[in-house]
């Protein structure tokens, strides 16, 4: 029985198909809110991904990326990590699929990690036990952490995030292709993986006009100036005889390890530094909350 909101403030309204991460759009009042759901359900803004729409009241806070596999009895979270899904600096304009990513996120405290333990993973892995579900692979809960250090769930996944997983990935310790094994044959065990000292960050080079309407087809010089340390994830690339080219909206990510989140943003903004391709942009302020913190 469908629910009607009856908050005063910001209201989130979003696509409960898949979006490409594009389908959640925070609107300041009713009037807003009206407008985007005549274009998702009667435009067909997102196709058949918007035949059914949520309509939540904002949550305020910070958001992070909770990684985990499971094999259904053992559920074992990766490192937390935060993607800036804005497509503007400071975390403004349309979403995006994710224009870069940091791990850890400070804002998931030993504290907030119990929290989500306690509140979130652990229900989840009861519920799907309780209901005779026989899940295993990746769980990503997109959370949001209020002021209070309190999770609220966003999102479930059953893959991992793109670009969390380009952060996440690199602080691995550990036979991370066997435990993937493990959680398909259900012997995972709680201690398989550790996480690895320091931080990275990841910067996305995205086409000109991403999220909206973009170009294809541009050559894309520097990708051989990687240093140590840098790794250039490929996205919407094509290889065209021997040049690769762009062809997506988010098309590189630029990912750097440091033994601070400072360390890791200055050499990820180094290696982004020798890449161009037209109409390239990206954000230059990639953690920019984590370095707040720092400071
Ligand atoms: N970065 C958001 C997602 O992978 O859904």
């Amino acid at each position: 029985m469908p629910r009607i909101y009856e908050g005063e403030g910001p209201i989130v309204v979003k696509a409960s198909g898949l979006a490409a991460g594009k389908g959640a759009i925070v609107c300041s009042d009713r009037d807003e809110a009206k407008r985007h759901i005549v274009e998702i359900m009667d435009d067909h803004r997102f196709g058949s991904a918007g035949d059914t729409v949520v309509i939540e009241e904002m949550l305020v806070g910070e958001e992070a990326s909770i990684l985990a596999i499971t094999d259904g009895r053992v559920l074992l979270p990766l490192v937390a990590s935060q993607d800036h899904k804005a497509v503007g600096e400071g975390d403004t304009g349309p979403n995006t699929g994710g224009m870069g990513a940091y791990a850890p996120a400070p804002v998931v405290t030993p504290e907030v990690m119990e929290k989500i333990n306690t509140r979130v993973l652990g229900p989840i892995l009861r519920a799907m036990t309780d209901r005779e579900i026989d899940y295993r692979g990746v769980i990503y809960a997109g959370l949001m952490i209020d002021e209070a250090g309190d999770p609220y769930v966003i999102e479930f996944n059953c893959r991992f995030g793109d670009p969390e997983a380009q952060v996440v990935f690199p602080l691995i310790e550990g036979d991370f292709g066997q435990a993937l094994l493990d959680a398909a044959n259900g012997t995972l065990s709680q201690d398989a993986l550790t996480v690895s000292e320091g931080a990275a960050v990841c910067v996305v080079l995205a086409s000109g006009g991403y999220p909206g309407s973009y170009g294809k087809g541009f050559p894309i010089e520097g990708l051989d100036v990687a240093a140590d340390n840098i790794f250039v994830f490929h996205a919407g690339t094509a290889e065209e005889t021997d040049v690769p080219v762009t062809a997506g909206g988010r098309v590189l990510g630029v990912t750097a390890l440091g033994d601070s989140i400072k360390g890791a943003v200055d050499r990820a903004y180094q290696g982004v530094s020798s890449i161009t391709f037209e109409g390239m942009q990206y954000r230059s302020d990639i953690a920019w909350r984590a370095l707040a913190r720092e400071q």
